[in-house]
């Protein structure tokens, strides 16, 4: 393939195997069979869409390549290394990280297989590239993807969910309308177990597609709403997932300087009640959850949390382990249906 040839990955009449990985909607993943070994190669997908959404790919692609640049150089190993970049066909090349030893976190976390330290490793790991971006201003021009951010995460996030909820509207569009004005540090925007590698090291953040300069707040919120899910999925190990949450959210906000931890959970804490109910009523509803009972039960926790503590100021709303713990809480009592 010529990119792997322009990248100085593959000598000229090298024959090179590409073996496709399960990727997403708008990024081919292959792992590239070279002479020196195995690369993985990423490269944006331009979609026949329309022109708005045909630019987003191709571009985020050179966004993804500059977060992990940038994530490599303050937390080493936490981030695949960039081998190359090729702004042709914009794609870009990184070690492949065999499945044998970097198992995907989302398959552990289903599998019970719920690593307390790991997850504080994640939160540790998480901090440590927002507080390196913390209020500097190259980064906050280089990533101002703001119209991105919005697009991809913000509209069909918390603005769907506000459309299917009218009486949450002004709740959910002013934690989203807050969010987008945040702009603190560099946000990864995808960081949900499935994007995240279980290496010997380590943590692996992976997909770092929607790379914006923004609110942290919302990267650890994004992660945090993966290990309430979890818990609904396969409640069997949802004291795994309970601890999980505490250590990560504890490892992440003990590392918290770049302003008070009290602000930032309390954005956190604000945004997971809308991420919830997102992932039922907005447009990317997680998979795992598709019993009728479980969906109810996910919008009638988020209904409560929100007419129970109400006001942004309210002590509940402004912390984590209050909804953590009446979340997990309200599982043990009312167990969830069977999901596959
Ligand atoms: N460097 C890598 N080494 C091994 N597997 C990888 C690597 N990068 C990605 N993958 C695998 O490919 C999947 C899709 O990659 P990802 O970057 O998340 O793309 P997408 O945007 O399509 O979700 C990951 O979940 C992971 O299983
Ligand atoms: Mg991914």
């Amino acid at each position: 393939m010529a990119a792997l040839r322009r990248m100085g990955l593959a000598a000229p009449g090298e024959t090179v195997c590409l073996e496709p990985l399960a990727g997403g909607v708008s990024s081919d993943i292959f792992v590239a069979h070279l002479e020196g070994g195995p690369v993985c190669v990423k490269r944006a997908l331009a979609r026949l869409k329309v022109a708005a959404e045909w630019r987003a790919p191709t571009e985020r692609n050179r966004y993804e390549a500059a977060y992990l640049r940038f994530a490599a150089a303050v937390a080493p190993g936490a981030v695949p290394e960039v081998l190359a970049a090729d702004e042709e066909s914009l794609a870009f090349a990184m070690p492949y990280l065999d499945p044998a030893t970097h198992p995907v976190w989302k398959q552990l976390l289903r599998d019970g297989r719920t690593d307390p330290e790991f997850a504080r490793r994640v939160g540790r790991v998480l901090a440590r590239i927002h507080a390196a971006s913390a209020d500097r201003a190259d980064l906050a021009r280089e990533f101002a993807t703001d119209a991105n951010f919005h697009a991809i995460r913000l509209e069909p996030y918390l603005e769907a969910t506000a459309r299917a909820h009218p009486d949450l509207a002004p709740t959910l569009l002013a934690v989203s309308a807050r969010t987008a004005c945040t702009r603190r540090a560099l946000v990864h925007g995808d960081v949900s177990p499935k994007n995240i590698l279980a290496g010997p090291l380590g943590p692996v953040l992976l997909d770092a597609e929607c790379a914006w300069f923004g609110d942290p707040a919302f990267d650890l919120a994004f992660c945090l709403n993966h290990l309430l899910l979890k818990a609904v999925w396969r409640p069997a190990h949802r004291e795994g997932y309970a601890r999980c949450f505490d250590t990560l959210a504890a490892a992440y906000l003990s590392a918290v300087g770049w302003e008070p931890a009290t602000d930032l959970e309390m954005r956190a804490s604000t945004l997971l009640p809308g991420l919830l109910l997102a992932r039922i009523d907005g447009k990317s509803p997680v998979e795992y959850i598709r019993a009728t009972a479980n969906r109810e039960w996910v919008r009638g926790f988020v209904r409560h949390w929100l007419a129970a503590a109400p006001g942004a100021g309210g002590t509940q709303r402004g912390r984590l382990a209050p909804l953590a713990e009446a979340w997990y809480r309200g599982l043990a009592q009312h167990p969830p249906s069977r999901e596959d």
